[in-house]
C-alpha cells in the first residue's frame, strides 16, 4: 500500500486518525462481518487497484495480500487493533531490550544478534561473533586440528528443536554458498538411529561433534552428544578435546561436560532458542559455508529489523503479515495455514515455522494469565511446491474446509535453465489462480461435453470435477536465495511471529506447554526399565505393559 494512494493512510496520518476516534479496533469485528462471505473476486471489483494496492514491499521481499479476503479498511480495522494492545510500545521494548518475556522475566534480543538492539547486547553479541568467525575461519582454513594432528573437515551438529531446524534449513538454504570439502551432518532425534546415521563413515580423528543446547540437560542431545563422545573416545581414546565444540546459555554445564573453554560459545538467556539460528548455534554452518556467507545472512535480517522498527504499521511487512495471520484466524476462523516454499532449498521452511510460530504462540491464555476467547495461532503446515500439488493439494483445491496457503516464491536467481524457472514460477501463479477462481460445475460439464463425454456421464461427473474457488492465498516473494534475502524472510517470520502475539495480547517467548510431557516421560522411562509403574491412566498402563513384554522378549 503506498502513502500517497487515494484512500490510504500514511502512517502519521493514520496515528492521527486514531487518536481523533475515526479508525476504532472494534471495526475487525464490523469488517469481519462484512468480509466474511464476501467472494474474493468481487473484492477485485470494488477496487481494480487492488493488486497493487494490497501489494507491500520491505527489503528483499514482496508481500502480496491481494488473493486474501481482506481490504484496506479491514487492515486499517487490525492497525488500530494492534495499537489499541500496544504495538507501538512492545515493538521500542522489544528494540530496547526491555523485559518483554514477562512470565520468564527476560527481554528477546535476538535482533542484538544482527546489530540491532541495545548497545551493551550488540556488543556482547559482535564480541561472540567474532570468536564464532575466527574458530570457523579456521576450519575452512585446515587450521583446526584434531588430536592426531589431522585437519578438522567433517563435522556433526548435535542439537534439537531451536538448536536444530534454523541451522539445518540454513544449510539447505544456502547450498550454493557452501565451502568444499567439509561434510555437516546433524543429530536431533533420541531415536538412535539419527546420531548411527550422522556419524556413519566419518573418520574421528577429523570430527568435530558441536553440541547446541542453550540449557545444556535437553534429554535428546544430551544422549546423542554422550554416543558421540563415546564414538569419538573409541576412535581416538581420551584426548577427544579438540573434537567437542558447545553452544550454549549454560556454560559451566558444557564445561562440567567436558568441553574447553575455548570451544565453549556462549549466547544470552535472552535469546529464545528458535530465535537463535543467528547465534553461535549456527557455528558449524558457518564453517560449513564459505566466508562472508554468514555475515551476509545477518546483514539481511539487519535490514529486516530496521524496516519492522521504523516503518509505520501499514506499510510495514511484518505487522501487516501478522494482521493478516490474526483475521484469518480469530476472525475468518481458519484453524490452520499451509506455507508452501517453491524452492527445493527452503523445504525445511515449514518444519521451521512450525517450531516459529506454534511454540511461539500456542498459547491458551493471555499475557495476564486470563483464558483467550480465540487461539492466537493455528496450525502451521505445509511442504515445498510443486511437489505438494502432487499430495495435499487436492485437499486445499476442493476440501471442504477453507485453508488459506502461503505461497514463497523466489523471484530471481533460481537454479537451473530458463525453462524450468517458468515453469517453477507458472506452477506456483497457477495454483494461486486456480485456488482464487475455481471451475463451477456447469464450466466443467461444458468442457467434458465439448470433449464428447455423453451427458449423463458427464452430469454425473461435473460436481467431482468442479472447484469453488474463491480460496485465499498470499504471495510472499523473495528476491533471491542470497545469503541477505535469506536472512531478510527468516527475520520477517520472527517478526510476523512475535506482532502477532502482540495482537492477541499474549507472550510469545515463553514455552511452558513442552514441559508436561517431558517430565512424564522421564518417569515412563524408568518405569519401561523396570521400575514399579506409578498410578497410570489405563490406556497409558496398557501400552506400557505392551512395551515391556516386547522389550524383553
Ligand atoms: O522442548 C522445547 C525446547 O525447549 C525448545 O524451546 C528448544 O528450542 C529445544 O527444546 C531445545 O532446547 P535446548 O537448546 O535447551 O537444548
Amino acid at each position: 500500500m503506498r502513502a500517497n494512494q487515494p484512500g490510504v493512510l500514511d502512517g502519521r496520518k493514520f496515528r492521527t486518525a486514531l487518536l481523533r476516534g475515526m479508525v476504532k479496533q472494534d471495526d475487525v469485528a464490523a469488517a469481519g462481518r462484512r468480509l466474511a462471505d464476501k467472494p474474493i473476486l468481487a473484492l477485485f471489483g470494488d477496487d481494480p487497484g487492488r493488486a497493487d494496492t494490497l501489494c507491500f514491499s520491505a527489503p528483499h521481499l514482496i508481500l502480496d495480500l491481494s488473493k486474501q479476503r481482506v481490504d484496506v479498511d479491514a487492515l486499517r480495522a487490525l492497525a488500530a487493533r494492534a495499537q489499541a494492545r500496544g504495538f507501538d510500545a512492545k515493538r521500542t521494548a522489544l528494540f530496547s531490550g526491555a523485559i518483554v518475556n514477562a512470565t520468564e522475566g527476560r527481554a528477546a534480543l535476538h535482533p542484538s544478534l544482527r546489530g540491532v538492539g541495545p548497545q551493551d547486547a550488540v556488543r556482547e553479541a559482535e564480541g561472540v561473533r567474532a570468536r564464532v568467525r575466527t574458530f570457523a575461519g579456521r576450519i575452512r582454513a585446515g587450521a583446526l586440528t584434531g588430536a592426531t594432528g589431522a585437519a578438522i573437515d567433517q563435522i556433526v551438529h548435535i542439537g534439537i528443536g531451536g538448536s536444530d531446524l534454523g541451522p539445518r534449513l540454513l544449510f539447505d538454504a544456502l547450498k550454493p554458498f557452501r565451502t568444499r570439502g567439509i561434510t555437516l551432518r546433524f543429530a536431533s532425534n533420541i531415536d538412535g538411529a539419527d546420531i548411527f546415521d550422522a556419524l556413519e563413515g566419518l573418520d574421528p580423528a577429523r570430527t568435530l561433534i558441536v553440541v547446541a543446547s542453550k540449557t545444556f540437560t535437553t534429554l535428546e542431545t544430551r544422549a546423542n552428544a554422550e554416543t558421540a563422545r563415546a564414538w569419538l573416545k573409541q576412535g581416538l581414546g581420551d584426548a577427544i578435546s579438540p573434537h567437542l565444540a558447545a553452544v550454549t546459555a549454560a556454560p559451566a554445564r558444557a564445561g562440567a561436560w567436558g568441553v574447553d573453554d575455548a570451544h565453549i560459545f556462549p549466547f544470552s538467556e535472552a535469546i529464545g532458542g528458535r530465535y537463535s539460528v543467528w547465534s553461535a548455534v549456527s557455528l558449524a554452518c558457518d564453517a560449513a559455508l564459505q566466508e562472508g556467507a554468514f555475515d551476509r545472512f545477518l546483514a539481511g535480517g539487519g535490514a529486516m529489523d530496521a524496516h519492522f522498527r521504523d516503518a509505520p504499521f501499514l506499510e510495514n511487512l511484518p505487522a501487516l503479515a501478522a494482521a493478516l495471520q490474526t483475521w484469518n484466524r480469530e476472525i475468518l476462523g481458519a484453524a490452520s495455514y499451509a506455507c508452501v516454499p517453491y524452492a527445493t532449498r527452503l523445504e525445511k521452511l515449514p518444519a521451521y515455522l512450525q517450531q516459529l510460530e506454534m511454540e511461539s504462540n500456542g498459547k491458551g491464555v493471555d499475557e495476564n494469565g486470563a483464558a483467550l476467547e480465540a487461539s492466537a495461532a493455528g496450525v502451521t503446515w505445509g511442504a515445498a511446491g510443486a511437489n505438494a500439488q502432487h499430495s495435499f493439494f487436492q485437499l486445499l483445491h476442493q476440501g471442504v474446509e477453507k485453508i488459506p496457503v502461503e505461497f514463497v516464491v523466489q523471484m530471481h536467481g533460481l537454479e537451473g535453465p530458463p525453462e524450468r524457472r517458468a515453469a517453477l514460477h507458472a506452477n506456483a501463479l497457477a495454483q494461486a489462480e486456480a485456488l482464487l477462481i475455481g471451475k463451477s460445475a456447469e464450466e466443467a460439464y461444458a468442457e467434458m461435453i465439448a470433449a464428447g463425454m455423453d451427458a449423463a456421464r458427464a452430469e454425473a461427473l461435473a460436481p467431482h470435477r468442479a472447484f469453488s474457488g474463491d480460496r485465499s492465498s498470499t504471495l510472499l516473494g523473495l528476491e533471491d536465495l542470497s545469503p541477505e534475502s535469506f536472512g531478510a524472510l527468516l527475520a520477517f517470520y520472527e517478526h510476523r511471529t512475535v506482532a502477532q502475539a502482540w495482537m492477541s495480547g499474549i507472550n510469545p517467548f515463553d514455552q511452558w506447554g513442552v514441559e508436561l510431557g517431558k517430565a512424564l516421560a522421564k518417569r515412563l522411562q524408568a518405569v519401561l526399565e523396570g521400575e514399579d509403574a506409578p498410578p497410570l491412566d489405563a490406556s497409558t498402563r496398557a501400552w506400557v505393559e505392551r512395551l515391556r513384554e516386547r522389550r524383553t522378549s
